[in-house]
């Protein structure tokens, strides 16, 4: 496959709809960021790495640190906490709080603020520092073998937390707060409500470029193996990580983003997309622009035409 060429004709592809969108603005940090940006990489099963545009610029990850954080949850727990949250799409935004009464402190899926909550609770019963975990996780995962600038073994981790950010949601966050209170309300949290939120909202300011993005979602193209060939996940629980990325990793467009690109994916409020070919490769696309659910503009119009000019999807 003839990567550069590919991520050449994405790019012009896209460059339409490039700064399309809307940035998100209730967290005011992040409404800083300059719509006109877009960057794509693409991380092979076989090591190699390869990007387009601002590949290399740092980005706040948001929701796509939900899918490390379950995976480290089911990586030191199993299944045990699917009997806290749900698989199902949700059908709601990120942050409704309705479903979660209707479904008595349950939440719909761990990609929808009240799992992720869940998910972040659990992480911390296991390791007393659930954000440092999805850091430290980020970081032997993303950076870059044989340390080129960018990676962790090189000139020092370029992944870490964005205090700004962190301080904006948590000055803003009062719809994650009345999930959390209401997760309690029904037994479904832990640990202190305070610390939840805390974990939650620093693990969501995660900084890192699409380069670092697509080599950390790499062992879920690679069946659960890790950067350095040990095993993550099992194949089952890969297997089901993607699965539960392609039916709720997009907000209330799962459907459309199964029908458009046809992978699992995950999108974050920052514009960052992290999608999958098993196999084959994790991409990573990023364009702050956002559409009426949540998804980047310009990333989902990158994943479309590269689904499309390759012909890989999971269907
Ligand atoms: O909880 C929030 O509002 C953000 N920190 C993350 C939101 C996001 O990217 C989409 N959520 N599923």
């Amino acid at each position: 496959m003839e990567y550069p060429q590919i991520l050449g004709q994405v790019r012009e592809q896209v460059a339409d709809v490039v700064g399309g969108g809307r940035v998100a603005d209730y967290i005011p940090a992040l409404a800083a960021v300059d719509p006109g940006q877009f960057g794509m990489a693409v991380a092979t099963v076989d090591g190699a790495v390869y990007g387009t545009g601002d590949w290399r610029v740092p980005l706040s990850v948001q929701s796509v640190t939900k899918v490390f954080s379950l995976a480290l949850v089911l990586h030191a727990d199993g299944e045990a906490i699917w009997r806290r949250v749900s698989r199902e799409p949700s059908g709601n935004p990120f942050n409704s709080l309705l479903q979660l009464e209707q479904d008595r402190g349950i939440p719909r899926n761990p990609f929808i603020n009240a799992g992720a909550l869940v998910v972040t609770d659990r992480l911390l019963t296991l390791t007393g520092d659930a954000r440092g975990a999805v850091r430290d996780f980020l970081r032997a995962e993303g950076g870059r073998p044989g340390g080129e600038p960018g990676g962790l073994a090189g000139v020092g981790p370029s992944i870490d937390f964005d205090l700004k950010v962190a301080e904006s949601e948590a000055e803003h966050g009062h719809r994650n707060a009345a999930l959390a209170h209401l997760l309690a309300s029904y037994g479904n949290l832990e640990n202190p409500v305070a610390d939840v939120l805390e974990h939650y909202t620093w693990q969501c300011s995660l900084v890192m470029t699409c380069e670092e993005l697509a080599l950390a979602g790499r062992f879920l193209a690679r069946h659960g193996t890790a950067a350095d060939g040990s095993r993550l996940l099992s194949r089952s629980d890969a297997k089901r990580l993607n699965a539960t990325m392609l039916t709720c990793g997009t907000y209330d467009s799962a459907g459309e983003v199964a029908y458009r690109v046809g992978l699992p994916a995950k999108s974050g409020v920052g514009g960052a997309i992290l999608a999958v070919v098993p196999n084959r490769c994790a991409i990573a696309v990023w364009g702050p622009g956002l559409d009426e659910s949540g998804n980047s503009v310009a990333g989902l119009a990158a994943l479309d035409a590269f689904t499309t000019l390759t012909g890989w999807s999971v269907f």
